[in-house]
């Protein structure tokens, strides 16, 4: 008897429908685990080990390795600062005490209202847009501590349901790596990764 709810069930069965070995959706699996209940739990994890066919143990091994994988409750947004040397060199540690001092929130914490979680991250591959911040997973190119300041009143107020790299990118970002990018078009949903078919417009709307 499985603890998701249907519409997390459907989407398991799609992921896995795309491997020729179950076991190679882990990794989806846990960010559907997360997006369930908010943060992974043991009961998630065992959940997880169950669609893969492989043991709590292993599932564990996989999700205690990346930083991604929230053992913790998460706010709903989750702001990660680039504090490597790229960023650092730019001024990622003044955004990062800027968001920090903002919000309230302490390196690696959230609030107690469940709305922000605060971390500051190695490269997240936006270097040439430095310094780099993400909200979300989703990314904001050339952050000076005002904006990171603006950044943080505009999640608390306006609380938006959907982040999306484009809208932030022009309210708090500065100068891009590239301006020729492809328009993003969806945006995340929660503190995961919005990659279909998790977290994205698109893919609420289809649930
Ligand atoms: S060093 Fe910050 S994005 Fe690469």
């Amino acid at each position: 008897m499985s603890i998701w709810s249907e519409a997390t069930q459907q989407r398991a069965r799609d992921i896995l429908s795309r491997y020729p070995e179950k076991r190679s959706a882990v990794m989806p699996l846990l960010y559907l685990a997360m997006a369930e209940e908010g943060h992974l739990t043991n009961e998630g994890m065992a959940e997880v080990a169950n669609w893969c066919e492989i043991t709590p143990a292993q599932v564990q091994a996989v999700a205690s390795f990346y930083t991604m994988y929230k053992r913790e409750r998460t706010g709903k947004y989750l702001v990660s600062c680039c504090t490597s040397i790229s960023c650092m060199l730019l001024g990622g540690d003044d955004v990062l005490h800027a968001v920090e001092d903002e919000s309230g929130v302490p390196h690696g914490e959230t609030d107690q209202e469940g709305v922000l979680s605060v971390e500051h991250v190695e490269c997240i591959g936006a270097c040439g847009g430095a310094p780099a911040v993400q909200v979300n997973y989703e990314l904001i190119e050339g952050v000076t501590p005002e904006k990171a300041r603006e950044l943080v009143q505009w999640l608390k107020k306006a609380k938006p349901e959907v982040v999306n790299t484009d809208e932030m990118q022009q309210l708090f970002g500065g100068t891009r790596s590239f301006d020729w990018g492809i328009a993003e078009q969806g945006g995340a949903v929660g503190p995961y990764p919005a990659f279909q078919p998790l977290g994205t417009v698109e893919s609420e709307a289809e649930v």
